[in-house]
């Protein structure tokens, strides 16, 4: 995780730096830092916390140089301190470093060096890097503008693990190197100036050209360059790609957080997702060349994600299975990749992630391309790494995804999922086309379905002040509910730190419903119309044990003793989760906010997770 900004240009670089890391904390906020190059010397300036607290520090504001770096950081190795702030600098404070991702074989290097007589004052990793590179720069009988180049080369073919670096030289003033491997990294071209930066979003602001780096791969900017190399430091050529997003989708625009601006853009996410691959009822995906006698050879489908991506997958499973006839597996990235699983040609693999960059989940991918299986990757980030590896990469269209919390990513992979289900189905002709028919219909209402529900928000909000003081809560759901109920569970534990757990309903009765006591808050969610007898029986078997009991649901249900009753828009079984999940993730953000927590920033978390 982390995130990392550079600038090399005309203008003061402490100002834009600081913007970008303000802009790119969602990636980790427990100590953040900057150097540029002032007077020949290279200036270093970092302090333990939120990159609003580097503003604490004598001189911040007066920071005149016109390069540098900058990094915010979620520990991995060494507690967060400023001592194990980036940047970091090798001993003779020739070269500053950030760094994100982790070096495994640190413990060896740092040894290495020790040996050699260098000294390490933070428990990082990354400090092994800056002083790496002085020692390979000190070895160099060479005198070429190279140098510090092959310095930097030799450190990376000495790293084992992942990283995005930055590297500032005092003996190189007027240049900049970055490289990165399985941690992403993209550099923004501008006029006379350059940027860098861990993602799009955060330098939107300043241009829309971008250069995706690949992995191995060097990069040397100068004001008004940026050469490309390989790992044999070979000069490569790279092409710019021009990027849609406005500025202002990385904004707050007017809202409180990120998380409710993004709940709210949701029907414009589902509509833009919808319009890029159903056109007058045609589903067209770009990137997307499968043909039937492929789909008639497959036998099983994996999808495979983390977290709220992996609830996308648990939400779809069913529309593969019943329209397609393919059994559909569900795989937490991180199990599937050590599990050995059960994969060869005539696997399909699916990869869901909006960042592209979890590296469970690129790795998982990796596994299954080794072993012969067709990979296809959605995601909401073009040109993120994930889409790179795939044989196959469609996207959501969400726009960028601030909050830590996914909101708008998941609803899109959940809509994203069922046109990809659909689009399977039609050409495999495996069930009636008048199915598929009526569910792209029930897809080109959602926008306003979504919208609303998002009109009314009053009664979610009530029953979060009522119940947010509690340590925890039941979500219950059966088929897809279930999934939702689960995306609900995890919303309220990210952002509220209140414990809870999500069953299917029927199973309740085989242990769970031991901790069912007076005042137990239960939400229940039913929106199948063939269930919900069932789950209105399960509904009350907690009732009767004392649960509060707050229910969503798209069907008529008379019931006194339920405390909440929110009622969302009929939809067609396999969308519902698209509809349903609203008001849990307003329920986890009111109780949130109730609670006086940070909603964008929740603790210990980050938004891409680049580590496993
Ligand atoms: C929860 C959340 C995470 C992510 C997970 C995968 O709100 O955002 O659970 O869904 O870390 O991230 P991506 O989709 O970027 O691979």
């Amino acid at each position: 995780m982390c995130g990392i900004v550079g600038y090399i240009g005309n203008k003061k670089a402490g100002p834009i730096l600081i913007n970008g890391l303000l802009r790119l904390e969602y990636r980790g906020y427990d100590s953040a830092g900057i150097a540029t190059i002032e007077n020949d010397n290279i200036k270093v300036m970092k302090n333990k916390g939120r990159v609003n607290n580097l503003y604490e520090l004598d001189g911040i504001n007066n920071l005149v140089g016109t390069i540098g770096i900058a990094h915010t950081r979620w520990a991995t190795h060494g507690k967060p301190s400023k001592e194990n702030s980036h940047p970091h600098m090798d001993n003779s404070n020739s070269f500053a470093v950030v760094h994100n991702g982790i070096i495994e074989n640190y413990h060896e290097l740092k040894t290495f060096l020790i040996e050699k007589g260098y000294k390490f004052v933070s428990s990082t990793d990354t400090e092994v890097i800056p002083n790496l590179i002085h020692y390979y720069f000190s070895q160099d009988k060479l005198n070429d503008d190279k140098k510090v180049l092959r310095a930097v080369k030799n450190t990376c073919n000495s790293l084992k693990g992942s990283y995005a670096i930055e590297i500032l030289s005092k003996y190189n003033k007027d240049k900049m190197i970055v490289t990165r491997k399985d941690n992403p990294l993209v550099i923004g071209k501008g006029n006379g100036e350059n940027y860098i930066s861990s993602d799009i979003p955060a330098i939107l602001s300043y241009t829309k050209d971008f250069y995706l780096l690949d992995d191995n791969e060097i990069v040397e900017l100068s004001r008004d360059d940026v050469k490309f190399y390989n790992k044999e430091l070979r000069s490569i050529k790279k092409q710019v790609k021009s990027i849609e997003w406005g500025a202002l989708s990385a904004e707050k625009d007017g809202y409180d957080d990120f998380m409710l601006k993004e709940i709210y853009e949701q029907p414009k996410a589902i509509r833009e997702t919808v319009g890029a691959k159903l056109d007058n009822g045609h589903i067209e995906i770009d990137g997307l060349e499968i043909t039937k006698e492929y789909l008639e050879s497959i036998n099983k489908i994996y999808i495979v994600a983390c977290g709220t991506a992996m609830h996308a997958g648990v939400a779809t499973k069913s529309i593969f299975e019943r329209l397609c006839k393919i059994p559909v597996e569900v795989d937490i990235a991180s199990e599937f990749r050590y599990r050995n699983p059960l994969i060869d040609e005539k696997t399909l693999t699916i990869y869901v992630s909006q960042s592209g960059e979890t590296a469970d989940t690129i790795a998982a991918l990796k596994l299954a391309k080794l072993k012969g299986a067709k990979t296809l990757a959605i995601s909401n980030v073009i040109g993120s790494s994930i889409t790179r590896e795939a044989d196959y990469s469609i996207y959501t269209h969400a726009g960028p995804e601030i909050a830590v919390a996914s909101t708008k990513a998941y609803t899109s992979q959940v809509v994203l999922l069922n046109i990809l289900g659909m689009y399977f189905a039609e050409k495999l002709e495996r069930v009636d086309r008048d199915i598929i028919n009526k569910l792209k219909e029930d897809i080109f209402k959602l926008p306003t379905q979504v919208e609303e529900i998002l009109k009314d928000t009053n009664r979610i909000h009530k029953f979060a002040k009522k119940v947010y003081k509690e340590k925890d809560m039941f979500f219950l759901g059966r088929g897809t509910d279930y999934a939702v109920s689960m995306e609900g569970s995890l919303k309220l534990k990210e952002i509220s730190y209140i414990h809870s757990e999500s069953y299917a309903s029927g199973e309740l009765k085989h242990g769970p419903i031991a901790l069912i006591e007076n005042g137990v808050t239960v939400i229940a969610i039913m929106t199948n119309s063939e269930l919900v007898e069932k789950s209105i029986s399960n509904v009350e078997e907690v009732i009767t044990r004392g649960a509060k009991v707050f229910v969503i649901t798209s069907e008529e249900i008379d019931n006194d003793e339920i405390s909440e009753i929110i009622k969302i828009p009929k939809t067609n079984t396999f969308l519902s989760p698209i509809l349903s999940v609203i008001p849990m993730q307003l329920f986890a953000y009111y109780i949130s906010k109730e609670k006086g927590l940070d909603v964008d920033k929740p603790r210990n978390l980050a938004k891409s997770v680049t580590v496993e």
